[in-house]
């Protein structure tokens, strides 16, 4: 609708300046004819010669003609009605100050007409007026066509634009509703639920992204509930135990000394077993959280294996273990070296557990694809296969009748996995049952360090 405005606009001053210049042109050729007929001393023109230029070419003019004098009065005009009456109006006034004037009137008996009015002129001297007065009804009522033909384009666009754009906005609109609905009820707290929108534009990837996202959500509230499930069971043993030791030491008034000892002495183990599993709830939460805070740094992993093995020998000895160390490559890596000795720390602690007296733990170092595989291997009870695939999970213990003889809470192993996973390493086991396990841990030596 502006730009049809603008052009109309445009159109009607193009016109109307056309046809004024046409005039002011023939005026002027009039003008410039018609000082023969001026009798130059007396400022009066001689009608009879005025007559005699304009007649012949008055056809020619599509207008009417007025010659005026100096003194305002009219010597000729093309219509006969005003010969030698004044005609004071602003045109001739103007025009005989030397102006060239044009205006438009809006006049009751012919509709819209162009004033135009140009002096005559000679030797600096004016001596009256052509004023050429012609009807722009025509003109306008073209005009006035142009202007409804561009109002009916602009509102057949107006109405195809809305009804294309309101079509567009549905199409657009329907899977961004579906998307909102689906967030609603996420946020509802209906998870795993996916949306059907297989378009392959930014729509359908903010879908896509939704679907990966609300997987995800599942999946940690799944882990969220078996770990809140697995804690509380977890505590409530040692917890129960305490309860009835001291119960039973309350009621028995018989108790001797020997008798309060002892279960004091039960109380306590089951005590530091709480202390352990909170211990080890806590470093787990830890690498859960602050997956970015390990603190790499080059160091030799033959020493921290070493390490590993002088802290357990001890242990092994008791039970006369022997534990081995085989270092076929020096191996330079760069690693948190407190975490990944936390994590074979777990796994040989477990061979060491789970061995029989006078067993061996064979541990290997060596170098191979860029990456440092270090192997444990014991000769203990082994894990059945089927138990395998779940030993790395949280609390997870293979039997817990012998696992209780043992000790411990089953997180040991699902806190190495974790650590050695944050090292973009991987650990795999192998296992047969009373013939042994071998656990073996492989890690880039030179691992991405994007949490640096
Ligand atoms: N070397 C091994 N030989 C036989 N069984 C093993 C061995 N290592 C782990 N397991 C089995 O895997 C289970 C999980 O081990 P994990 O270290 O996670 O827990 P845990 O040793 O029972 O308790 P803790 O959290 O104190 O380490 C153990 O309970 C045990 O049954
Ligand atoms: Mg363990």
């Amino acid at each position: 609708m502006i730009i049809n405005t603008y052009v109309y606009i445009n159109l009607r001053q193009r016109f109307v300046e056309e046809i004024e210049n046409n005039f002011s042109v023939q005026a002027q050729i009039l003008s410039n004819r018609l000082l023969v007929a001026v009798d130059k001393p007396c400022y009066s023109f001689d009608r009879l010669t005025t007559s005699k230029i304009i007649e012949p070419i008055i056809h020619l003019i599509n207008g009417r003609v007025l010659i005026i004098d100096s003194s305002m009065t009219v010597i000729f005009d093309s219509f006969y009605v005003l010969n030698d009456k004044r005609l004071e109006i602003y045109e001739t006034e103007r025009s005989l100050k030397g102006e060239s004037v044009s205006n438009i009137y809006q006049l009751e008996n012919y509709g819209k007409a162009m004033y135009i009015s140009v002096p005559i002129t000679y030797a600096d001297c004016i001596y009256g007026v052509v004023l050429i007065s012609t009807s722009m009804e025509g003109v306008f009522e073209s005009l006035d066509n142009v202007q409804n033909m561009l109002f009916v384009i602009s509102l057949v666009t107006l109405i195809l634009v809305t009804i294309i754009s309101v079509f567009f906005a549905s199409i657009i609109s329907k899977p961004i509703n579906e998307l909102i609905t689906a967030m609603k009820r996420t946020v509802k707290g209906v998870l795993n639920e996916k949306i059907e929108i297989s378009t392959n534009d930014e729509i359908g990837q903010l879908a896509h992204a939704y679907n990966l996202m609300n997987t995800k959500l599942s999946y940690i509230e799944k882990q969220r509930k078996e770990f809140v499930a697995n804690v509380s069971h977890e505590l409530k043993t040692p917890l129960a135990s305490i309860k009835i030791l001291a119960e039973s030491l309350i009621e028995d008034e018989n108790a001797n000394i020997a008798m309060h000892k002892e279960f004091l002495k039960d109380i306590n183990s089951e005590m530091n077993r709480l202390n352990n599993m909170v211990d080890e709830l806590l470093v787990l939460a830890d690498l859960d959280e602050e997956k970015l805070a390990l603190k790499f740094s080059r160091c030799t992993l033959n020493s921290v294996v070493d390490k590993v093995v002088t802290t357990i020998s001890p242990l092994a000895n008791v039970r006369n273990i022997k534990v081995t160390v085989e270092h076929k490559d020096r191996i330079q890596i760069v690693i948190d070296q407190g975490k990944i000795f936390q994590a074979l720390m777990n796994i040989v602690h477990n061979a060491e557990k789970y061995t029989e007296k006078n067993g061996s733990i064979d541990i290997v170092i060596h170098c191979k694809n860029m990456h440092a595989v270090i192997e444990v291997q014991d000769n203990g009870i082994g894990i059945p296969s089927a138990n395998l695939p779940y030993i790395f999970d949280r609390f997870y213990r293979v039997d817990s009748d012998r696992a209780r003889k043992t000790g411990g809470t089953g997180i040991g192993l699902s806190i190495a996995h974790r650590i050695i996973s944050l090292h973009q390493g991987v650990i795999e086991v192998n296992s047969d049952i009373n013939r042994g396990t071998t656990f073996v841990i492989k890690l880039p030596i030179e691992p991405r360090l994007y949490s640096i």
